[in-house]
């Protein structure tokens, strides 16, 4: 009698947990069979900055596909996490573990670039008549907004949006009159949407009071290939370019345009990236490999479609809409093997490239080039678009 209730009473047990467990993998299947419930955004904290200040992480999450963290310290990407030909989630985005090592001296890894991304020769420029100095912290030019540059400062937290289709996390950071050196009370955000889609948009959105210039951008170093330890010389890259910015030996503008015609520049069919990386081409040779800005076609059109990169073993591609003149295509020539990855590895030379949109490095003293110049009154307004999927 006894033995009967003890089978009875697990005998319920069993059929509840059924029940429980049934009703948890309808949840599942119906999540999935909506969109607006595959998509989410979770924020937790990520620690505390040498100056005491609170950072957090974000997760955009579509359970459909990819997901994104971005820190609240230098808005900055640390993973992409996306599907491989087989459904295998890697991150396909170069990144840190913690929080200490975003804070150390490192090449910009997932960060907003401010307020001038790239190049300023010798860190001087003129505006109105007057002359302005930044730091020359790229041998004798600027580079990538100065020494605290929006890299490496706390943003704000404007808006966290989940929509039908989409998850918006919405940044913002002042940067005050002559903050590393640059005019103006400058507000700028940065809107971050993870679409239904697979494609992560970045708006930036500026205004300022003084005259000013302004070239933002993002830094994200990506290896479609989700191991590190591997080079991203077998990724097959296409830029739609009929020229690129020629420099000089500190990575200047040499102030012309030149066609990629029979060049290794020449990415308007799809080319494997190592193709002509090594060649003895002067540019490529000044660049150390790839480290220049492409002339993106097609320039009246606005936003549209000016890259790809594809690892063809994972099957995984990636493609950028801007509404930029330019891309700067930068192959991880300078890292060095001297950065952990975040299993234990290291970085090595060329484990990652950049597609930077941005304008023309220099352009503030090259008045050929299409002008950075932000007035009060004016907004800037800029978007690009990183679209993943699978091949
Ligand atoms: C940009 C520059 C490169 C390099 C990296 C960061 O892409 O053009 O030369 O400075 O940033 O190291």
């Amino acid at each position: 009698m006894k033995l009967m209730n003890i089978s009875l009473f697990s005998g319920v047990i069993f059929a509840f947990l059924i029940i429980y467990l049934g009703s948890k993998e309808n949840t599942v299947n119906y999540k999935v069979q909506n969109e607006k419930s595959v998509m989410g955004i979770e924020r937790s904290s990520y620690g505390v900055t040498e100056n005491d200040e609170k950072i957090d992480v974000f997760k955009l999450y579509n359970l459909k596909g990819i997901q994104v963290s971005i820190i609240t310290y230098g808005g900055r990407i640390t993973a992409v996490e996306t599907p491989d030909k087989n459904g295998n989630k890697e991150n396909v985005v170069l990144g840190f573990k913690n929080l200490e090592q975003y804070e150390k001296p490192n090449p910009y890894f997932g960060a907003l670039v401010g307020r001038y991304g790239n190049r300023i020769a010798k860190g001087k420029f003129t505006l109105n008549n007057i002359e302005y100095q930044l730091a020359k912290n790229n041998g004798e030019n600027s580079l990538h907004g100065g020494l605290v540059g929006f890299d490496k400062v706390v943003w704000k937290v404007e808006k966290i949006e989940e929509n039908e289709t989409s998850v918006v996390l919405k940044l913002s950071y002042l940067s005050k009159d002559m903050e590393e050196g640059f005019p103006g009370n400058l507000k700028t955000t940065v809107t971050y949407t993870l679409n239904y889609d697979n494609s992560l948009d970045v708006l930036y959105e500026a205004t300022t009071d003084k005259t000013t210039i302004l070239n933002l951008t993002q830094h994200s170093y990506f290896n479609l290939s989700g191991d590190f330890s591997h080079t991203i010389l077998d990724h097959v890259v296409e830029i739609n370019a009929d020229k690129f910015v020629p420099v000089d030996n500190t990575l200047i503008p040499t102030g012309n345009l030149a066609s990629v015609d029979d060049t290794p520049f020449d990415f308007r069919a799809p080319t494997l990236v190592g193709k002509h990386i090594n060649s003895k081409n002067e540019q490529v040779t000044l660049g150390g490999g790839y480290d220049h800005c492409w002339v993106l076609n097609n320039q009246g059109k606005g936003y549209r479609s000016v890259a790809k990169a594809y690892h063809p073993d994972s099957g995984r591609t990636m493609e950028v809409l801007t509404d930029q003149p330019g891309m700067q295509f930068y192959t991880g020539n300078f890292l060095d093997g001297t950065l952990p990855t975040p299993n234990g590895g290291v970085f090595g030379k060329r484990s990652g490239f950049c597609f930077e949109t941005q304008h023309y490095p220099d352009s503030p003293n090259q008045p050929q080039f299409p002008s950075t110049v932000l007035d009060p009154g004016e907004k800037y307004e800029t978007k690009t678009t990183f679209k993943f999927s699978v091949n």
